[in-house]
């Protein structure tokens, strides 16, 4: 018996969420120091319990002695994968090792058996200098206990902003022979009306046109509809959605990028998915569209001393190689864990 008592973070409840950030960034931290990525009270608010949209968000605390010392979340997409649930658990490191994040574990793996899914997905991450595979690091040994099995390497890039004008302008010059007969198109907020569905058609097919290992993922929905209200709530949480598209002759979307700024006290901006459609490849489309969002982002925001975070599958040599042409740097290892739930 550990002793922990958990209880689900009600939608609206500004302290108790600013208590679970407090456990859950503080458990990061520990492991990750600067390379841990944030979220912050303001920017979680809107999303906790909200039923609209594309996924569910939902936090779980542990209490031991009526303090929080362990933070846990679930995600659950509304439309697609409705097998799976995606998970984390963090316990402050003066409580670990007692059995703590095992009964958090358990509590939302019971949560996810009820909400219907058979499957549960962790990403745990370790410093740079870690295996690939994680051995002898925290979390990667705490899902490896509880029966998960790595699918996925990844590895963290970040890019210090701002890049350097000359960089973009070098990296402009050099992509746009390649991409002639395209239309390049950048903006922040909302997907324009005309590109929604193109743009949809296209970006939801990330989960199986990138490297995805041993993992078992299924192409999102395409749904305007929750989209919409997925776009609502990111502005609610205080978030810009950065993107850029390349358009062909037809004016279907055909390559995009999308980054999400944040609210100014958190360190990183989120690089969300870059793809070009396969009938388009080779026309040095997917430079061209981060190239030309990093360029949109820094002409129309604030963003000097801040970093760029993106994941990618150690074996996506095409998108690492475009990474590190832009000057993302390696940060943190990681990887996607799965297990079947009994
Ligand atoms: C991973 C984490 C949640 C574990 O919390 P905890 O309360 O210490 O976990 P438990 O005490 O329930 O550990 C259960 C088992 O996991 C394994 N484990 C946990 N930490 C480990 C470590 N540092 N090295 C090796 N094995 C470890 C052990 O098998 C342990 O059982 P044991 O103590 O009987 O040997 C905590 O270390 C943490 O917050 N880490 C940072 C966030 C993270 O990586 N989360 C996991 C991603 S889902």
């Amino acid at each position: 018996m550990s002793g922990l008592r958990v209880v689900e973070v009600a939608r609206g409840d500004e302290r108790a969420v600013a208590a679970w950030v407090d456990v859950a960034v503080t458990a990061e931290r520990h492991d990750l120091g600067d390379h841990a990525e944030y979220w912050s009270q303001a920017e979680l608010l809107p999303l906790v319990g909200a039923t609209e949209g594309l996924r569910q968000f939902r936090l779980f605390s542990g209490f031991l002695d009526g303090e929080v010392v362990a933070a846990g979340r679930m995600q659950l997409s509304l439309k697609d994968n409705l097998d799976l649930a995606e998970l984390h658990v963090g316990v402050l490191p003066e409580v670990r090792r007692r059995g703590l994040g095992s009964a958090l574990l358990t509590h939302i793996e019971a949560q996810a058996r009820i909400a219907g899914r058979t499957r549960v997905e962790g990403f745990p991450s370790w410093l740079p200098d870690g295996p690939e595979d994680g051995a002898g690091t925290t979390g990667a040994e705490f899902a490896r206990s509880h029966g998960f099995t790595l699918t996925l390497p990844d590895v963290q890039r970040q890019l210090h902003l701002p890049v350097p004008d000359d960089l973009l302008d070098a990296l402009t010059r050099e992509a746009a022979p390649h991409h002639a007969g395209y239309e390049l198109r950048s903006w922040a907020g909302p997907i324009p009306e005309d590109l929604v569905v193109s743009w949809l058609e296209l970006s939801t097919t990330l989960a199986t046109e990138a490297p995805t290992g041993s993992g078992v993922h299924e192409n999102e929905a395409v749904d305007v509809p929750a989209f919409r209200e997925s776009e609502v709530l990111q502005a609610a949480q205080g978030r810009t959605m950065w993107h850029t598209v390349a358009l062909d002759e037809t004016r279907r979307v055909v390559a995009y990028t999308q980054l999400a700024e944040t609210l100014p006290d958190n360190p990183f901006l989120f690089q969300w998915g870059t793809l070009v459609h396969r009938d388009h490849r080779g026309h040095r489309l997917g430079l061209a569209v981060k190239v030309a969002n990093h360029r949109a982002i820094q002409a129309g925001s604030d963003v000097a001393g801040r970093r760029t975070v993106t994941w990618n599958a150690g074996v996506n040599d095409h998108m690492i190689a475009i990474n590190e042409r832009l000057g993302f740097v390696r940060g943190a290892r990681g990887g996607e864990f799965q297990k079947q739930l009994d």
